[in-house]
């Protein structure tokens, strides 16, 4: 295997790391998914039981995860062969993330394309002077628009394929510099609005007054699928960035910060969206059309509604590509690292490869809606459920058994070269990495397979 000759590039600063990676972290699943979700299972008890996945199993598997990034020095194959030697089946592990970054990235981008739309429509007052039906209907016309989609999917990738083109410092982490702060302070604004309406009080007492007879096994196993795929873990992405670290960093602090960013950004976003919703009598549970059909038409209901409108897809757009750019460095750094490409090469070569394999999923919605070849699944829900529902759940139980067992008992002196790795991790943190983490996500491999009763 060759390795590059340059010398590997870093993060300006670790304040830079920490909103590239946050970056990572906020994404789709924050402002689309979440809300929905913790909206169908009824809010208040559902968030404390996500608040506990990402506590117990989420915050210790990013931690093993910047772990074996910050030892290796290399992207996430090269890790795992740089700590255990290449032909070790630990290598196996990142291997996995990294397909599991390219499959996710291409699909990804659909969605994230369908956000730059809704951008161009509420920036060119497309969304203005019609009916509530009318706005509905927008979100089928796009999807059902094969080239629409793929234009957009196609722009989207081009946007990541700039940024990551540009490298550590002058590409990832200078756009995460810019991306992170204006999504902060779009959120922050929408927010402000969002608990200025009617809805303000009542999306407080339904995210934080806790109904537990609402809870059901369903929810408990969506809030610990959602924690790994809100962090961004499994697919590479905390190896490959903290790979960018000096060994000496602080992986327990960076974690802690990462996940808590990620965590309020839910939680304002959700807090938004249902003040909102409320506001106009609207039901929680409205689902995934929520972001893309009802709140359009609710947010320009209200003052200065069209610029809410617009304010509200830049924020989905931002939060798309500061995640996205993130799967595409996994792969990018697998090529630079381990086959020795250029940068150059690797990027341009792997954003061409993600379209193509995303053009099933961008037709999954029109031309081949009914092209089902994967038990019934159309291509978009297959890879969906191939990475969300297993990949990134097993690359995740295989990290939290080799950092919590076996990296452990191969040096038991806990010192390893450049800061202690179990020594870092309070006994607390370890416990949750050996047994607890390995013990959640195996339940939801359990369930996958239906060997669960589901609620
Ligand atoms: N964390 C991102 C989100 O919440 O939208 C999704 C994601 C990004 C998952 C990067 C995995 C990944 F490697």
């Amino acid at each position: 295997m060759q390795k590059s000759p340059a010398p590997r590039a870093n993060w300006a600063t670790r304040f830079g790391f920490i909103l590239a990676a946050a970056g990572s972290a906020i994404g789709l699943g924050n402002i689309w998914k979440f809300p929905y979700i913790a909206g169908q299972h009824g809010g208040g008890a559902f968030v404390l039981v996500y608040l506990a996945c990402i506590t117990l199993v989420g915050i210790p598997i990013m931690m093993a995860e910047l772990a074996i990034g910050r030892q290796g020095q290399r992207d996430a194959v090269g890790s795992f062969v740089a700590l255990e030697g290449p032909g070790s089946p630990w290598c196996l592990v990142g291997w996995g993330s990294v397909i599991a970054a390219f499959i996710l990235l291409s699909f990804y981008a659909v969605v994230a394309g369908w956000s730059f739309d809704y951008l161009l429509k509420a920036a060119s007052g497309g969304l203005r002077n019609r009916s509530p039906g009318e706005i509905e209907a927008l979100f089928d016309q796009l999807v059902a628009s094969p080239g629409r989609v793929i234009f957009w999917q196609a722009l989207f990738l081009t946007a990541n394929v700039a940024i990551v083109l540009g490298g550590i410092r002058t590409g990832i982490e200078r756009w995460s510099k810019i991306l992170m702060p204006a999504l902060f302070a779009l959120l922050l604004l929408l927010f402000i609005q969002g608990m200025r309406s009617d809805g303000g009080g009542q999306a407080l007492a339904f995210l934080f007054r806790p109904d537990f007879s609402r809870l059901t096994p369903r929810a408990l196993l969506d809030a610990l699928g959602h924690a790994f795929f809100t962090l961004s873990l499994g697919a590479g992405v905390m190896i490959t960035y903290a790979s960018y670290l000096e060994p000496e960093a602080d992986i327990r602090a960076l974690s802690l910060r990462i996940a808590v960013l990620d965590t309020v950004v839910a939680l304002v976003a959700a807090l938004t969206i249902f003040s909102v919703a409320f506001s106009a009598n609207l039901e929680a549970g409205a689902g995934p059309g929520l972001v893309f059909k009802t709140l359009p038409i609710l947010l320009l209901r209200l003052p200065f509604g069209s610029l809410l409108a617009l304010l509200f897809f830049l924020l989905l757009a931002f939060a798309a590509l500061s995640s996205s750019i993130s799967m595409l460095e996994v792969v990018v750094a697998y090529l630079i690292d381990e086959k020795g490409w250029s940068r150059r090469l690797a990027t341009i070569l792997v954003g061409f490869a993600v379209f193509l394999l995303g053009l099933p999923s961008a037709l999954s919605f029109s031309l081949w809606q009914d092209v089902r070849p994967f038990f019934g699944h159309t291509f978009f829900e297959a890879f969906d459920a191939l990475v969300s529902s297993w990949l990134l759940p097993l690359a995740g139980l295989f990290v939290a058994l080799y950092v919590g067992w076996f990296w452990g008992s191969k040096r038991p002196n806990k010192t390893l070269p450049g800061g202690s790795l179990q020594g870092g991790l309070s006994a607390g943190w370890q416990l949750l990495l050996r047994f607890v983490a390995p013990a959640a996500v195996i339940l939801i491999l359990l369930n996958q397979l239906g060997l669960l009763p589901s609620g």
